[in-house]
């Protein structure tokens, strides 16, 4: 599955804590983006789509989240609650955001602008694309 975590460096001192991120350091792309999701009501789920050409790395700044990954074969679920971990993923990463701590502030960094003919919003296109795929990856 093209998703994993990235723990970034604290930079500490008795002053306090700071963490710099740096596209292609820390982030394995051009960051063309950046926006964060937060005031989350109780019980909502967000999400639920994938991308077709777009990576991003979640972080969250404060609080908690859980987040579900499904590559069409296998799902994994991910918690953030720190600000050092960033979860990465990749193209055609079906994903869930869920379990929103009152004061979770999720910040987003993406290697694409703005794009809403970019999203996979149904469940079953989604694993109609990954089968495809998948076909021309056994083909060729
Ligand atoms: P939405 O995709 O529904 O958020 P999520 O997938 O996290 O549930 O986005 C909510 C609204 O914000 C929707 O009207 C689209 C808009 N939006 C932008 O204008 N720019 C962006 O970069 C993002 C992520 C969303």
């Amino acid at each position: 599955m093209d998703t994993k975590i990235i723990k970034f460096d604290t930079m500490g001192d008795k002053r306090g804590a700071l963490i710099a991120i740096e596209q292609n350091i820390q982030i394995p792309f051009d960051i063309k983006r950046v926006y964060y999701i937060f005031n989350t009501k109780k019980n909502v789920i967000r999400g639920k789509h994938a991308h077709q050409n777009l990576a991003q790395v979640l972080v969250c700044l404060n609080g908690s989240c859980r987040i579900l990954v499904n590559d069409g074969f296998t799902k994994d679920e991910y918690l953030l609650d720190q600000p050092d971990k960033g979860l990465y993923l990749g193209n055609n990463i079906w994903r869930e955001m869920y379990n929103f701590s009152d004061n979770c502030i999720l910040m987003v960094l993406a290697s694409e602008l703005y794009n809403s003919d970019d999203y996979i919003r149904d469940y079953e296109q989604f694993l109609h694309i990954v089968a495809q795929n998948n076909d021309i990856y056994i083909k060729h």
